[in-house]
């Protein structure tokens, strides 16, 4: 019931739409109803009594009537489509707005194809079945209603059947109707699964056919397939069951009618028209009562699409903004003060535990550590992508949860570890850093990420586009592209997470000595699986599952921590290094997919 509050404040501007479609529906069955009654007019009082005129009179009375059933029938569709459609619009907006506002927490919940199957399949849903209520939750009870009253005032006897026929038809409808909505709410669910395969498998198509896992691909897509397909024939099994039936009391209660009728016009009790206008309404009854079935399996099924895009609209960040936010960031320092971090609450073993540093700004730190040491995940709190679980986490003095968010993210720019480039321009896509950076800014930018010599290699230069997910340009170029991007926001904290992973060693070291002459004020992180890439850093943290195991100057760590100097000593004998493989080529490895 929420749910259904939360989406109905989206109705807004078509509140004046959704009022007038079931007006003019209302008008249009009163009109049509008025039909057959001047139908029985015109066979008594016209041609049976021989009266020419009054068959003028009724049929033009008919034909006005028609005709402004039609106008009212097409009122009634415009506006239902307006709201309708003017509604899903409404919701697509309102979720993508608070999408837009989701902390990393909450996109983690949703997943990403999760919620594009919500903004999609979900939304169009909610609006067929709003269309449906508009125009049939009120047509269809209230035309049984006018229905079954004409048919009382022609002739209460005869109607009595209608009566017993329409309780029996209904008990038959809601049986199948309940049987059927179940498979329809688990057709709805394996829709879910469908979608996120076939979202999460064409977005990694290269990944798919590099393992050459087409064939595996294809099984899971096609048991997936058939399983919908099998809960869809066993709903419409149950359904075909309701056309006989409808159309079996149909001609059953005609028979009857007919029947009866018979004798009593024979007896006089009844007349010739009368007969022919109970015939008409008997129909409109039983066709209403199927309409409403239809509403009601409709309505069901949409049920979960409703509860599905209220939880996108409801789902508040957790990460607020403070009250009185601080804007200014006084420097590039920062300290984690007995930090303890986990990803969600009932998370057994904390992420980071007990963490403890402190960096002056304009320092240059490298983070080393194994993989899922929780080098990102540490990062992640400067910027405040997640919140700590316990103790706090300061930048220039302050606690982060202090700064309006923006502010603080403008001056602590982190190049992600799977970073990505958007569709658009080279210039488009580092402006991401900077709204209005001259072409210049962004050259020199690219300059200090090395990037400048591969771009002006390229035939459009700064103007060349981007494909979608960044496909056109090499792992290790698009990973110089992400650090220009940063550069230009000009932060006073700038994280590189592996940014450089894809990019050989000694373009590496020239990114790193440019930052160092052009930014000597910024506060540096780097992390990195290279030693040499931290061998320069003032200090250096240690970060061995989830605890930081050292944190120290690269040549007193060499001295004191195991895990430095060990990774030092396999690396500089080459046991297991890549970065001699990857210095051979010029523009950097070709990066894989993540
Ligand atoms: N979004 C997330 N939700 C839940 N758990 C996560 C999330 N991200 C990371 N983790 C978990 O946190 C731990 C630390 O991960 P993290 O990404 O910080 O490691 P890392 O040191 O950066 O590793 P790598 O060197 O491979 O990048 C891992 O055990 C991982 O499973
Ligand atoms: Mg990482």
């Amino acid at each position: 019931m929420n749910s259904v509050k939360v989406l109905a404040k989206e109705i807004k501007e078509f509140k004046l739409s959704s009022v007038l479609t079931p007006i003019f529906m209302i008008l249009e069955v009163v009109v049509e109803m008025l039909i057959p009654l001047l139908m029985s007019r015109i066979i008594d009082e016209g041609i049976t009594a021989g009266n020419f005129q009054a068959i003028v009179k009724n049929g033009t009375l008919m034909l006005l009537c028609a005709l402004a059933g039609l106008a009212a029938g097409i009122l009634s569709g415009v506006f239902g489509s307006k709201a309708s459609t003017g509604f899903a619009r409404n919701l697509r907006k309102a979720m993508y707005r608070n999408i837009q506002t989701f902390s990393f927490l909450s996109i983690d919940k949703f997943s990403p194809s999760g919620l594009v199957t919500r903004l999609t399949t979900d939304v169009t849903n909610v609006q067929n079945a709003y269309m449906m209520i508009l125009r049939m939750f009120v047509r269809a009870p209230f035309s049984m209603i006018i229905a079954m009253t004409m048919a009382f005032i022609i002739n209460a006897r005869i109607a009595t059947i209608y009566l017993v026929a329409v309780i029996l038809l209904a008990i038959a409808l809601i049986i199948i109707m309940t049987k059927t909505t179940k498979f329809f709410r688990m057709v709805f669910k394996k829709y879910d699964a469908l979608n996120e395969s076939v979202e999460e498998n064409v977005s990694a198509i290269r990944v798919v056919k590099a393992y050459v896992r087409e064939d595996y691909e294809k099984t899971k897509f096609q048991k997936a397939a058939e399983n919908i397909y099998s809960l869809f024939v066993k709903a419409e099994n149950n359904m075909i069951l309701v056309q006989p039936i409808m159309m079996g009391t149909v001609y059953t209660v005609i028979m009857l009618i007919s029947w009866v009728g018979a004798h009593m016009i024979v007896n006089s009790a009844l007349t010739t028209g009368e007969l022919m206008s109970l015939l008409t309404y008997c129909m409109n009854i039983l066709m209403s009562l199927m309409m409403m079935g239809m509403v009601f399996v409709m309505v069901t099924m949409s049920a979960a699409s409703v509860q599905r895009i209220a939880e996108v609209i409801t789902e508040e960040s957790s990460l607020k903004n403070p009250e009185n936010p601080v804007f200014e960031v006084a420097d590039g320092s920062i300290d984690f003060e007995n930090v303890d971090f986990s990803y969600s609450a009932d998370s057994r073993e904390p992420v980071l535990s007990d963490v403890d540093l402190h960096i002056r700004s304009g320092e240059t730190i490298g983070i080393i550590g194994g993989t899922g040491s929780s080098k990102s995940s540490l990062v992640s709190l400067i910027s405040r992508l997640y919140d700590v679980s316990d103790g706090c986490v300061k930048v220039g003095g302050i606690d982060v949860r202090q700064y309006d968010l923006t502010s603080l993210r403008n001056q602590v720019a982190v190049v992600l570890q799977n970073n990505v480039l958007f569709s658009g321009t080279i210039l488009e896509n580092l402006r991401w850093g900077k709204k209005d950076a001259t072409e210049e800014e962004c050259r020199a930018a690219a300059e200090m990420a090395c990037a400048d010599e591969f771009i002006s290699r390229f035939p459009d230069g700064y103007n060349t586009v981007i494909t979608q997910g960044g496909t056109n340009v090499s792992g290790g170029q698009k990973q110089r592209l992400c650090i220009a991007r940063a550069l230009l926001k000009d932060p006073k904290i700038l994280i590189l997470d592996d940014s450089t992973s894809a990019v050989d060693t000694a373009t590496d070291a020239k990114i790193r000595s440019a930052m160092m002459k052009a930014k000597p004020g910024m506060t540096k992180i780097i992390i990195t699986q290279r030693i040499i890439s931290v061998e320069n850093a003032d200090r250096v943290i240690v970060m061995d599952n989830g605890r930081v195991s050292g944190f120290d100057t690269p040549d007193n760590l060499l001295k004191n921590n195991a895990i430095y100097r060990e990774v030092c000593e396999t690396q500089k004998s080459g046991g297991g290094d890549f970065d001699i493989r990857s210095e051979e080529s010029g523009s950097g490895a070709k990066g894989g997919e993540e």
